[in-house]
């Protein structure tokens, strides 16, 4: 499977799982750790969560049963418990809630009330405890990773998880070329625009590989350089679908045709989030 290098040299698969409302409806966990744990055997190994989505931990804890060393897991404080010790403390929470003693990834879910010095301070401390191995960002737009960047240990910042889609197209003005170009792999989060892109044009391509619209609309998000992908699939048909389109190749004119149909901005756009 195509893998990317975060910094620090470590490799992690360019397609992952999400698992944004898993968790939500009690009788349906069993199924959905059964989900991330198939997504497992297909080498799906990054499990993006975050102690928003509540229930998700837990049901990322049932699917690690047996299984921790071979998933990478990501997780995420919230603005508001983003100052020094509440960040301590949420990474708790979601280590218990995770049935794990360290997270792979911990990201600051959006900009907050709090200084990105003090996140990063408390995110330093983690590392040092051995609690998270590394940290990053999510929904931060190209003036906001700038600040971060240059504030104490920004530069050590793994990726930047951000809305982007065929619908969404306006990272790759700014923020995309800036994170090639300090080597900051980007998370994309929403590749389905949750399950609302409309496909008709992405089907008609899909004919010639035996394949859908959204497995088309995720080829396309797996070509793009620098791109780690966490489409969230419950189903195991859909899971199926989404490993299948890593080896799906589209073509200039498929290309071509996608951005007729789904244009990237001529302009810079502010950052848009879920
Ligand atoms: N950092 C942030 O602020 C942020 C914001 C949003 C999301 N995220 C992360 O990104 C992950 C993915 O985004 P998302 O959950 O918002 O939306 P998404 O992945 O764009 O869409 C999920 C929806 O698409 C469906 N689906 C999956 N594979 C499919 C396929 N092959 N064909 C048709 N439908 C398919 C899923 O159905 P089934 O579940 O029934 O299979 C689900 O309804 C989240 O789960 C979360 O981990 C992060």
């Amino acid at each position: 499977m195509k893998s990317i290098h975060l910094p620090g040299n470590r490799e992690v698969h360019v397609l992952g799982q999400g698992t944004w409302f898993m968790g939500v409806d009690a009788t349906k966990r069993r199924q959905e750790a059964d989900a991330l744990r198939y997504g497992l055997d297909l080498g799906l190994t990054l499990i993006d969560t975050a102690e928003m989505y509540n229930d998700a931990e837990l049901v990322v804890a049932k699917a690690l049963e047996g299984r921790r060393n071979e998933a990478f897991v990501v997780s995420k404080v919230l603005p508001t418990n983003a100052s020094k010790q509440g960040t301590l403390r949420a990474c708790e929470t979601s280590l218990s809630r995770l049935n794990i003693e360290s997270i792979d990834l911990y990201l600051l879910h959006w900009p907050g009330p709090y200084p990105i010095e003090e996140t990063l301070e408390a995110f330093g401390r983690l590392v040092t405890q051995g609690k998270i191995s590394r940290y990053g960002v999510s929904n931060l737009d190209i003036n906001q990773i700038n600040e971060a960047w240059a504030a104490p240990g920004g530069d050590q910042i793994a990726t930047n998880q951000v809305l982007y889609n065929l619908r969404h197209r306006g990272i790759e003005w700014d923020l995309l070329p800036w994170c090639r170009e300090h080597h900051l792999p980007i998370m994309a989060y929403s590749p389905f625009n949750q399950g609302r892109l409309s496909t008709e044009i992405l089907e008609k391509i899909g004919v010639r590989h035996n394949a859908n619209g959204f497995q088309i609309a995720l080829a396309w998000l797996l070509e793009q350089d620098g791109v780690i992908v966490i489409p969230k699939a419950a189903d195991k048909a859909h899971i199926d679908q989404n490993h299948a389109a890593l080896d799906i190749q589209l073509s200039y004119d498929e290309l071509k045709q996608i951005t007729e149909a789904f244009p990237c901005p001529d302009h810079a756009v502010p950052l848009q989030m879920l």
